[in-house]
């Protein structure tokens, strides 16, 4: 029991690391679900035709979505393998390497695993989160994942997004409090005052994000905002479904083993029914 809990404690603060690491926003919840096949083969379709060319995805292999999702061989074949890939295979990207690095200074990621190693909550608000800013390489910044190497390749879709003027003044405020309180020279007040304004900052900021004020449509997309949400959706639930596999399966089991241990229960209540009879 003492080493149960010890392993508990240990294993503690690392699931609080995992989870935190600071607020961004907006921190919307992913809502996805992983008993919707659809969602599921539309993130997948989503996840082919504007991720796969950088990012790879190696331990996942195109039979296994086929059996997972239940999408017959023939379709993956025709609408998610490209290529000269074959069924069996993994998700490799298109892209070469040393060209991706040329271009984005980076190695785009294999996200097999990003929705686990990120969560859910974050890809899902990451990619609704790129915003115009002109000093940047791509024309495009984020508020989830400041300074990204990423081109905004849902443009498309979702059309273009600019800070808001309420964002930019509460942006403004947390910046000036900063300011106050990294400088040396400021007073006990000063910084206590500068410490008050940074929260209330940060308040306003968190409710900018929940009420989705935080960006303004400055170019419209092939979507409504609501259907683009709707299809990040889905392609966050197809990243937790690579990232997790087993849980689609573990949840089939699980209505198995519960199955089973109602019969289980039956028996048993006869069988001690059988043997307390002669017993009075
Ligand atoms: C043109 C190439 C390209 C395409 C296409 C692309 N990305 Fe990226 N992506 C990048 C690069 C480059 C980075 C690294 C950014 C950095 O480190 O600054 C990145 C980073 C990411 C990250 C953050 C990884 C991490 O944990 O640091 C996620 C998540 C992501 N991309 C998801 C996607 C999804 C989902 C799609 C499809 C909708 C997509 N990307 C399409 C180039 C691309």
């Amino acid at each position: 029991m003492k080493k149960l809990i010890t392993a508990i404690l240990f294993l503690l603060p690392v699931s609080a690391f995992a989870a935190g690491g600071g607020t961004t926003y907006p921190n919307d919840p992913a809502n996805i679900d992983l008993s919707d096949k659809t969602s599921l083969q539309n993130g997948a379709k989503l996840y082919v035709n504007y991720c796969l060319g950088c990012h790879s995805m190696e331990y996942v292999r195109y039979s296994r979505i086929a059996q997972d999702l239940e999408i017959p061989e023939e379709q993956v074949m025709n609408n998610l393998v490209l290529g000269d890939q074959k069924f069996g295979d993994t998700m490799d990207k298109s892209m070469d390497s040393d060209l991706a690095k040329k271009w984005f200074g980076v190695d785009p990621l294999d996200l097999s695993l990003a929705a686990r190693v990120r969560g859910e909550d974050w890809v899902y608000n990451y990619l609704r989160s790129f915003y115009v800013d002109p000093s940047r390489p791509f024309g495009v910044n984020n508020t989830v994942f400041p300074e990204v190497g990423m081109p905004h390749i849902l443009a498309d879709l979702q059309g273009l997004q600019a800070k808001s003027d309420e964002l930019l003044s509460v942006e403004e405020q947390i910046a000036e409090a900063k300011a106050v309180l990294n400088d040396s020279e400021a007073s006990e007040e000063a910084k206590a005052a500068a410490e008050e304004k940074q929260h209330e900052a940060e308040a306003a900021m968190a409710k900018l994000a929940a009420e989705g004020k935080m960006f303004v449509q400055i170019k419209e997309g092939q979507m409504t905002p609501e259907e683009y949400d709707e299809n990040i959706r889905d392609l966050t639930a197809f990243m937790a479904y690579t990232a997790n596999p087993v849980k689609l399966e573990s949840k089939r089991m699980g209505v198995w083993v519960l199955l089973f241990l109602f019969v289980l229960l039956i028996f048993a209540y006869f069988l001690k029914k059988e043997f307390w009879k002669d017993i009075h």
